[in-house]
């Protein structure tokens, strides 16, 4: 496990790269809630205020890709309440916070099976996105009702269209390929991935795309999480050692720079 002591004096980041993709599993809302005698939502709610605070410090420090997990595939099988509270959480976030991404050249994309979810908030979903879509400041990219296994399945499925209809040979289908048709082809594979609440595991977020991230798994609660957090877990990237499969000499003589496939 990665140390995230809590309590350390104000973190200072080296001059040296920061991530350009971060991914994030927001976990511990409930446990902070309890914690406090209050019912679930309770830390859901305050859970937003943590995203709000962790845009905008991403935004200040130049990161170029945001990617929070708000709800996976798995999470409809919460009490019925409670999936109600999320989903009533992440239509009025996107309500209220579109115009506060927009001034702060955010550009907002949702990745996961939208079907699932109402009408309405796919209108809104859609709405949000092609009000900010103009934005190049940062990509805020929301993992909803997304599974990574559900997004390696999609793409096995459009290459495989492809294939039955002869527009593509199997021969042809290699890790570019299935790259290309997973939900953000466009964008850089998360640098650093984050979890909050303890947990030491990956629970099916971008599971292709988290090939080779840092990975960062802190103790603290979702609420508690603030841009101090944020920048003790970016200082802890700093000091890993890159490697993409090559050795720590090879790295040193400066010829891994990017990542080799396999
Ligand atoms: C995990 O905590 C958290 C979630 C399943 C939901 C996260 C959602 C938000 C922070 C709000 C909406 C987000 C956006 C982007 C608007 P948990 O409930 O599993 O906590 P526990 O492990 O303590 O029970």
């Amino acid at each position: 496990m990665s140390g995230a002591d809590q309590g350390d004096p104000a973190v200072i980041l080296e001059d040296r790269p920061i991530p350009r993709h971060i991914a994030i599993i927001m976990d511990g809302n409930g446990r902070w809630a309890k914690q406090r005698g209050k019912p679930r939502h309770f830390g859901h709610r305050e859970g937003v205020k943590s995203v709000r605070r962790v845009v905008e410090g991403c935004r200040i420090l130049g990161v170029e890709v945001l990617t929070l997990f708000a709800f996976s595939s798995e999470n409809w099988k919460r009490p019925q309440q409670e999936v109600g509270v999320l989903m009533d959480l992440f239509m009025s976030a996107l309500r209220k916070e579109v115009k506060r991404l927009d001034r702060n050249n955010v550009s907002l994309r949702v990745v996961g099976e939208r079907g699932g979810f109402s009408e309405k908030l796919q209108r809104q979903i859609g709405d949000a996105e092609r009000a900010t879509a103009g934005n190049d400041g940062m990509v805020l990219q929301v993992a909803a009702n997304y599974g990574g296994r559900w997004d390696i399945a999609e793409a096995a499925r459009k290459l495989a269209r492809r294939a039955a209809a002869g527009e593509l040979s199997p021969e042809a289908i290699d890790e570019q390929a299935v790259n290309d048709n997973l939900s953000s082809p466009d964008l850089p594979d998360p640098d650093l991935f984050i979890r909050t609440g303890g947990e030491l595991r990956i629970s099916n977020f971008l599971l292709w795309q988290c090939a080779y991230s840092e990975l960062y798994f802190t103790p603290m609660l979702w609420p508690d999480f603030d841009e101090e957090a944020l920048h003790r877990a970016i200082a802890d990237f700093q000091q890993r050692q890159r490697r993409f499969g090559k050795t720590g000499e090879q790295v040193e003589g400066g010829s891994a720079s990017t990542p080799a496939q396999g």
